[in-house]
């Protein structure tokens, strides 16, 4: 069995639901405390045995590639001024991994995103990491994909439970037929379900692990919900063909897309901080009391 090296990070997309933050820069690039989002996600990825990233940007994105990529003025700068620590936070970014970079000319969905990572690709096996999604670093959120996948060989999708209320905003796909599993079948998948149809509250989250033959499926996609070429109607077609399973990630995840979610983000980043925890806490404390 091929052994996941590559991860593709699609990073194109408009960010729309934090404007006007990302008017002129990516969402991707906003700091959970000190370190961008990307940066956690690509950790996350190396953390898993991941050896080669490719990034899908597009338009306005080019801080993702400087943030990956030498920095002479500023490596010199600190050099010349004896900060020994800063230069070696600033270094070790650019040694994470091997990085390369796709466009994605217009951001045309999910989907597109991914199958425009075709080449670089190849014929292997890949994981997918969603540029804005953020597992806590104290456990394996890729890593539990990657052990499905070598169970069985197939295609994984990360999923969580989440809220009724919220099966409405994901894919949702069937539940496991027996309670404690670490990966099952995928019967079905539902994109966007009304709580009533869903067939039941394991979401799809930001997290695959994929086979070449998914890029067979995205080459002959045809626009779906908001015009976009959707990655979960290619996973509908594999989940039909019984070659994809789910995986449940044992992580907290925040979508830092999304406004409320990366202030918790910051919050629970800034409050695991050694060096801000004691401080930061007595000042949530007082404004407990105060509001
Ligand atoms: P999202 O749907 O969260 O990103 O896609 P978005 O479209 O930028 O967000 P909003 O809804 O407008 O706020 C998840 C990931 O997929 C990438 C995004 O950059 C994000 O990291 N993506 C999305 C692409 O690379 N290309 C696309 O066409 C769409």
């Amino acid at each position: 069995m091929d052994k996941i090296r590559k991860a593709v990070i699609p990073v194109a997309g408009l960010g729309t639901r934090f404007l006007p933050a990302t008017k002129a820069q990516p969402k991707e690039m906003l700091p959970l405390v000190d370190k961008p989002v990307i940066q956690h996600v690509v950790e996350e990825a190396i953390h898993a045995g991941i050896e080669n990233i490719v990034l899908v940007t597009g338009r306005g994105k080019q801080a993702i590639e400087n943030h990956f990529d030498v920095a002479y003025e500023l490596e010199e700068t600190l050099d010349r001024r004896g900060r020994t620590e800063d230069l070696r936070l600033v270094q070790e970014i650019t040694h994470l991994g091997q990085f390369s970079y796709v466009r994605q000319g217009e951001p045309l969905g999910l989907g597109h995103a991914v199958l425009c990572a075709r080449h670089a690709v190849g014929e292997m096996p890949f994981a997918l990491l969603l540029g804005d999604d953020v597992f806590d670093e104290a456990d394996p959120a890729l890593g539990a994909l990657i052990a499905a996948y070598e169970a069985t060989g197939k295609s994984v999708v990360g999923v969580q439970e989440v809220p009724e209320s919220h099966v409405s905003r994901y894919g949702i796909v069937n539940p496991a037929a027996s309670g404690s599993a670490t990966w099952w079948d995928v019967t079905r998948i539902v994109e966007k379900p009304a709580p009533a149809v869903a067939p039941s509250r394991w979401a799809v989250v930001g997290r695959y692990v994929l086979l070449p033959e998914v890029f067979a499926h995205l080459a002959i996609l045809k626009p779906g919900v908001g015009g976009e070429y959707q990655l979960t109607d290619a996973l509908m077609e594999m989940a039909a063909e019984g070659r994809l399973v789910a995986a449940p990630i044992p992580a907290r995840r925040f979508d830092t897309g999304d406004k409320l979610d990366y202030l918790k983000a910051n919050v629970e980043f800034a409050l695991k901080r050694e060096d801000l925890r004691a401080p930061f806490q007595a000042y949530l404390e007082g404004l407990v009391k105060k509001f």
